[in-house]
């Protein structure tokens, strides 16, 4: 070959390689955000939110892309596809993280807040933050809380006493907190997706569920559940959650904007739950479909006294100091 033939390959192999550096360089990150839930509640109004802070501020640089209804993957696969880079945010309810941290199951504990504020107290407290990272060995970090509200009954007959829910059949989300909560009642808990739900209680394969108000408005459950006992017996909050690595390796000035736009994303989500816990309960008594059954101070105080003996069940996993914070924020 000759000596002009290889300066040529030679130029030609650098120029590729230089063009293949800065079209990788041109790339933007792309950040997929997977969640299970319609897109008209707080889960996935905050995502959509953060999408288009981030299309506004790091076009180019950072590409959201959003996967609602669990159209990507439903929350007993999240976990492992964020770990294996599939996907790179994810939120799934606290109830959802038992194969990975104990401490969160907490959140589970039958009439442990009070209300929305006290959830918000102990997540922003010591307590809450410090779980934050309680996954991260495991290789999940957790970026912020973000809530959903306070989970009702919902069931095919009137539940006003404990006793009425006794060897029915309830879907629970994957915790054994939850499980002990129903079988502290003799209900027979059964953990299934969420995108199985519906089906479950149309086809009457099982007789009730426990969920927020504007989840079981958006996803229909209260046209195939005659009663709903607004029980308020327990939260249904959500850990924005993402993969050490992924976060690591982001430049330092993309990890600044994009934390920056998720906490943005979340203030909103979080003012879009306050209103829909009030709106899409409304919505649920004007369709007639389902009725509210509303609990006497004596008939909620028997729920309290069958299901509260779960938190001394629990409370060597969780940690008896955690359990006294979170009664501390009432
Ligand atoms: C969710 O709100 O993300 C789903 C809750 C559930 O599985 O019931």
């Amino acid at each position: 070959m000759s000596k002009s033939m290889r300066l040529m390959i030679t130029l030609l192999v650098t120029l590729a390689l230089v063009a293949s550096a800065t079209l990788a360089m041109a790339r933007p990150i792309v950040i997929k955000f997977s969640h299970v839930v319609a897109e008209n509640t707080p889960k996935g109004q905050m995502a959509n939110k953060f999408k288009e802070l981030v299309d506004e501020r790091l076009a180019g640089k950072v590409e959201v892309e959003v996967f609602p209804n669990s159209q990507l993957f439903g929350d007993n696969k999240v976990l492992e596809a964020m770990l294996l880079g599939d996907v790179q945010l994810a939120a799934p309810s606290l109830s959802k993280f038992n194969k990975y941290t104990k401490s969160l199951q907490i959140f589970d504990l039958p009439f442990l807040f009070k209300d929305m504020a006290a959830v918000e107290k102990f997540q922003q407290g010591e307590v809450g933050q410090k779980m934050l990272m309680s996954m991260k060995k495991k290789g999940l970090i957790g970026l912020g809380y973000l809530h959903n509200g306070m989970k009702q009954l919902s069931a095919s007959s009137a539940l006003r006493i404990p006793a009425d829910a006794k060897h029915k059949k309830f879907r629970i989300m994957s915790s054994d907190v939850l499980a002990a909560q129903f079988e502290a009642i003799d209900a027979m808990p059964l953990k299934k997706p969420f995108s199985e739900v519906f089906t479950l209680l149309q086809t009457k394969a099982i007789d009730g569920q426990e969920n927020t108000w504007s989840n079981i408005y958006s996803k229909k459950f209260y046209e195939v559940q005659p009663y709903i006992t607004e029980s308020n017996h327990g939260v249904l909050d959500y850990l924005v959650i993402t993969s050490a690595e992924f976060w690591m390796d982001l430049p330092e000035d993309i990890k600044v904007e994009v934390k920056k736009a998720l906490d943005e994303a979340i203030t909103f989500g979080n003012s879009v739950s306050a209103q829909k816990a009030i709106n899409d309960r409304q919505k649920i008594i004007d369709s007639k479909r389902s009725k509210i059954v509303e609990l006497t101070d004596a008939e909620r105080q028997q729920w309290v006294e069958a299901m509260k003996p779960v938190w001394k069940q629990f409370e060597g996993e969780i940690g008896k100091e955690y359990i006294d914070a979170a009664i501390q924020s009432n």
